[in-house]
């Protein structure tokens, strides 16, 4: 299976500045340097047109959206739906990403629906999952993933195997490794990601087949270590992702 990279560009870049990134990264992937990778950007809200036309004729490569509301449309102000996200380019949305976990408050529940939702209208899900600095420190870290997985992905079991083989991403971030320069450590990968595994394998239709991205201060310093690990199958990259050079280079590590 093709290593997945994603970008995830959170509240960054107006969209002078997300096409010149565009650009860029699309020069890069057509210089043929990026073969064997499968490649995600996801811009804000109001760079996803402007993004998705430029990387539209990159092979491998898809361009998703930050959030969105499950709902077709009506009374939910300042929410998106997945219909003006495709009118934009978009088929792939991220979910439960630490920052709407904590910082927006999204409960297991809505993250729950919102993955069946987008998932049964053929949009494809990145689901992230991580335990805060507190809760490893308790002990926590099995308990942690297992809710968040088995809650997280509860509405999705009777969907096609098929489809969710095809269209469902899973990023383990640990949430004191975003954004603080503190990549998690071999050890500490490995087990988490085996133990994703092992619950993925253990939902009603064994999903350890999904892909597990890593998350959390990938930088291209580090991020062919952390691909050559066991059950890692590609990497979500925030802050390192703004830079072109910087993502093609954790691409092509
Ligand atoms: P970071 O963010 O690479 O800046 O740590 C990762 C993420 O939040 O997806």
């Amino acid at each position: 299976m093709k290593k997945i990279i994603a970008a995830n560009w959170k509240m960054n870049k107006d969209r002078a500045q997300a096409r010149a990134t565009a650009e860029e990264l699309a020069a890069g992937l057509s210089a043929g340097r990026a073969s064997g990778r499968s490649v995600m950007v996801f811009p804000p809200f109001l760079a996803i047109a402007e993004v998705s036309k430029v990387l539209g004729g990159c092979a491998d490569t898809v361009v998703g959206a930050q959030n969105f509301y499950p709902a077709e449309s009506g009374a939910y102000t300042g929410e998106i739906s997945l219909a003006m996200l495709a009118d934009a380019g978009a088929n792939w949305v991220l979910v439960g990403h630490s920052e709407r976990r904590h910082v927006l408050h999204e409960s297991d529940s809505l993250l729950a629906q919102k993955t069946q939702y987008a998932l049964s209208r053929q949009f494809g899900v990145v689901f992230c999952i991580g335990e805060t600095l507190e809760e490893r420190e308790a002990g926590k870290l099995t308990d942690v993933l297992t809710r968040q997985i088995s809650q997280g992905l509860s509405g999705v079991l009777d969907l096609s195997k098929s489809l969710l083989q095809e269209k469902l991403i899973i990023a383990y971030e640990p949430v004191w490794a975003i954004g603080t320069g503190k990549v998690a450590g071999e050890k500490e990968v490995l087990e988490a990601h085996a133990l994703v595994k092992d619950v993925l394998a253990k939902q009603a239709c064994d999903l350890s087949s999904l892909p597990v991205l890593y998350g959390g201060s990938v930088k291209p310093a580090n991020a062919q270590a952390l691909l050559a690990l066991a059950n890692v199958d590609g990497l979500l990259v925030g802050g390192a992702s703004l830079e072109a050079k910087s993502f093609l280079n954790i691409i092509n590590a």
